[in-house]
């Protein structure tokens, strides 16, 4: 089958995600992906600049986690995971307990399985909302959550969220949610001394904020988000579905602020990427909110596949190359790669900053770039990547590089370097992309 063939068939019966149809250049036709590169129907190897929407960790058809799922699926495919358990689904809540952030006052002890990033999160907001109306505080019934914040694309995720282009045309279903900003605590200080008896839980991504444009937190702010929360009584929940597994440079971004949030939010990642499962985590004292003689207080919540064992497996898998590849120190070897090479561009006439935090790194053109390329810059700019083998996807004029860690320090190098010698070419050259 060629790739025109393929794109063809795509066009005629395939509704592409966050994609305007009308406009948008044909679909890459990727036929397999091993390592840090995808492999396209036409012969070309493109490096996954972005790990696959942020969910790959140790790269593409990574070996113990293909045989994990292989056995998986020959010994126990999927079964109804209320009234019923299994030995994936067990063991991998009992490790993953042992690593997440463990800074008290209280520790993370249960996990509630779901399917992604944005039914974590609306798992963990039902939760909050449920667990104060239960501890007799009904009217802690609010949210918070912060500018340029992004946790999904369901109802309750997207009320969360703040870039408005994404869930405009839904803005009469959205319920109200406070939104403060990651530069300064005292909007949040002020919000909390008013109004804390009628909020239930503030949400945030912690030390990245991804779709919202990779915008960095300090370790102070997290951990002053964390203290307000617990002194006026309200929970603490840390979105860490793109910074979890180590894309920050610790395994998850709580570490960096040293908290331990009441509910924490876990997908992408947690499969190493492979297969689509999600973790909302709990601490005792909410978990125990929800017990009692009557279903009423239980937490009526559930996916067809909850807890699939073979996703499962899949994160078993990835913990035993956390626990035996060294992955941290790569990602380690990544950042300085980044912090090198960002550098380096900083002082470009086009850039406007750059940043770097464990394997994501950053850089921000400048808005003032003229004309029409101003508009289209970034998208040009990843046709013109991918022209020379590398698949970005910027948001904006936020440029960013989040590769699968099996990826060298070389190819971040050539990646960014890449970058560098478009960015010299100017606008009228990165302009021509292969679909122009
Ligand atoms: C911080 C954060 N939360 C939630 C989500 C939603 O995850 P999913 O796309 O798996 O539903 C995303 C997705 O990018 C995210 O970055």
């Amino acid at each position: 089958m060629t790739s025109a063939t393929l794109a063809q068939r795509d066009r005629a019966a395939i509704w592409h995600p966050f994609t305007q149809a009308a406009t948008a250049p044909e679909p890459l036709a990727v036929v397999a992906a091993h390592g840090a590169y995808l492999e396209l129907a036409d012969g070309r190897r493109v490096l996954d600049g972005i790990s696959s929407w942020w969910t790959n960790l140790h790269g593409h058809g990574h070996p113990r986690i293909a045989q994990a799922v292989a056995r998986q699926v020959e010994t126990l495919d999927h079964v109804i995971f209320a009234g019923c358990t299994h030995p994936p689904a067990v063991e991998l809540a009992e490790r993953l307990l042992q690593r997440l952030p463990d800074f008290g006052p209280e520790r993370l002890t249960r996990v509630f399985y779901s399917d992604d990033g944005s039914t974590a999160v609306e798992v963990a907001l039902k939760i909050a909302f449920q667990y104060q109306a239960q501890r007799g505080k009904p009217d802690k019934r609010g949210f918070v959550a912060f500018q340029h914040g992004y946790h999904g694309d369901t109802v309750g995720a997207m009320a969360l969220g703040d870039p408005e282009e994404y869930a405009s045309p839904f803005a009469p279903l959205l319920f109200p949610v406070a939104r403060v900003p990651t530069d300064d605590l005292q909007p949040l200080r002020d919000l909390l001394w008013k109004d804390a008896d009628r909020i239930a839980a503030v949400v945030l991504e912690p030390m990245v904020q991804g779709a919202g444009g990779m915008r960095f937190q300090t370790p102070e702010f997290v951990r002053g988000v964390a203290d307000l929360c617990r002194a006026h009584d309200v929970l603490f929940v840390a979105d860490e579905v793109m910074t979890g597994f180590g894309r920050t440079g610790k395994l998850f971004a709580c570490e960096h602020a040293g908290v331990t949030p009441d509910l924490m939010c876990l997908a992408k990642g947690l499969t190493g990427g492979t297969l689509p499962l999600a973790a909302t985590v709990a601490t005792e004292k909410i978990y125990e909110a929800f017990l009692g003689p009557s279903a009423h207080t239980a937490f009526l919540h559930g996916h067809s596949f909850t807890a699939n064992p073979v996703a499962c497996a899949a994160g078993l898998a990835s913990l035993d190359i956390f626990d035996h590849e060294g992955v941290l120190e790569r990602i380690a070897a990544l950042q300085q790669t980044h912090a090198a090479e960002l550098t380096a561009l900083s002082s470009h006439p086009q850039v406007a900053s750059v940043r770097w935090l464990g394997s994501i790194g950053v850089l921000e053109l400048r808005e003032e770039a003229s004309g029409y390329f101003a508009v289209e810059r970034g998208r040009k700019l990843a046709r013109a990547l991918l022209d020379r083998g590398i698949l970005l996807r910027p948001l904006g004029p936020v440029v960013y590089a989040l590769p699968p860690y099996a990826t060298t320090p070389d190819e971040v190098t050539r990646l960014w370097r890449t970058v560098g010698d478009l960015l010299d070419d100017g606008p009228s050259r990165t302009a021509q992309g292969p679909q122009q």
